[in-house]
């Protein structure tokens, strides 16, 4: 018998209390008993969005979200700024241009923060501009892009929308969706909110809801209107994932429990501990320090050493799941987890695990140093 950790950025592990309620017999969703347990997940979905707005909730991953929010608030050949600094980013260009809009691509590396002040340049030089699209945590190289600063700009255009991928920002870092003006904020089910993938979430601003007016897009299953309209009911469009959306009245109830700072602060805690430890094995950290978020740690393959081996080796002989690189990063770096249901010994855990396969690699350290700097965060040494 092996133990089995799970250190990825989503999916993520789920908590008992949250899995033993999907163990219960499926109930009918057109039942009070399930309305009630919709509505309180919606209402709960608005405290970890920190929103008085719509929420919406869909039976599909967070790509889902992603697709809603272009046909929800564009037509064709409507112009967006697209911040990409990461496959995340990527994907938005993507279905964009799949659904024919013009993109203004501000292109950076991935391991550069998205500057707000080349927003304010392309919203100047392009007018008209009907939304300006960006990834809050970039989960393919651990950035953290300053929302806040995009949401002061882009509140001066009253046309324009702002759209924030935060999939794996919600719940990790701080996305004050209504005090910083995002318009549409989206996450997923099995990132933050300790859920089996399945859910994703949407805001929906009064500007939004402006933008969906004059939109043109075809739209269907995501057609936000629908949803809005059978939340007044206390219902949805169509048959929801039953299981999940009870999962989610459970894991929204323990985040408030917690109390959503705490539960940052704890995550900026868990980010910090395996900076440090990284860091005191000789390992080079992938984002740069003005925009690190805690939601997961890319850390570069020390050389000569070969990083698929270390992804491999963590889960084959000691059980620990981490992520690898994606696209360009794959075998260079390695990513760890520590979005959602995370704590401290989960990551002296994985640095132990790391320390072991790094050993096995030849790559030569002080043996037991990371996970002393882990411990060293965790007791506020
Ligand atoms: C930042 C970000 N955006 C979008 C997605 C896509 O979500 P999904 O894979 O659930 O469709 C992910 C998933 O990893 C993500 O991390």
């Amino acid at each position: 018998m092996q133990k089995k950790y799970l250190m990825t950025p989503g999916p993520t592990p789920v908590p008992a209390e949250v899995l033993l309620t999907q163990a219960a017999p499926i109930i009918h969703h057109r039942t009070p008993d399930f309305s009630a347990a919709f509505m309180q997940s919606i209402e709960g979905l608005r405290y970890v969005f920190q929103t008085e707005n719509d929420v919406l909730l869909f039976a599909s991953s967070g790509t889902g979200a992603m697709e809603s929010a272009i046909v929800n608030c564009f037509s064709a050949g409507d112009t967006v700024v697209v911040c990409r600094n990461g496959k995340f980013g990527d994907r938005m260009k993507q279905i964009s241009e799949a659904y024919g809009l013009n993109v203004v691509d501000l292109r950076y590396e991935w391991t550069e923060v998205c500057d707000p002040t080349d927003i304010a340049t392309a919203l100047e030089e392009n007018p008209g501009v009907r939304g300006v699209i960006v990834t809050q945590s970039e989960t393919s190289s651990g950035v953290l892009n300053d929302v806040e600063a995009i949401g002061a700009i882009v509140k001066g255009y009253p046309d324009t929308v702002l759209i924030v991928d935060s999939i794996t920002g919600i719940g990790a870092v701080e996305c004050k969706t209504d005090e910083w003006g995002l318009d549409v904020v989206m996450t997923g089910s099995q990132k933050g909110l300790m859920l089996p993938p399945g859910l994703a979430a949407v805001t929906v601003s009064a500007k939004a809801w402006k933008a969906y007016e004059r939109s043109t897009l075809p739209k269907y299953y995501f057609d936000w209107m629908k949803y809005k309209k059978n939340i007044e009911k206390e219902t949805t469009p169509f048959t929801p994932a039953v299981s999940l959306v009870l999962g989610l009245q459970v894991a929204v109830r323990m985040i408030r429990e917690e109390g959503l700072e705490n539960t940052i602060a704890r995550h900026s805690k868990l980010a910090e501990a395996t900076r440090k430890g990284c860091e005191a094995l000789g390992l080079k950290l992938f984002a740069p320090p003005e925009g690190r978020g805690s939601a997961v740690t890319p850390v570069w393959v020390p050389d000569g050493v070969d990083g698929k081996a270390i992804v491999k080796i963590m889960k084959n002989k000691y059980g620990v799941t981490i992520a690898g690189g994606q696209d360009d990063y794959a075998g260079r770096i390695f990513r760890v987890g520590h979005l959602g249901y995370f704590g401290e010994f989960d990551i002296i855990t994985t640095l132990a695990a790391l320390e072991m396969t790094l050993a096995e690699l030849g790559y030569e350290f002080e043996r037991a140093a990371g996970i002393k700097a882990a411990e060293a965060v965790f007791m506020g040494l």
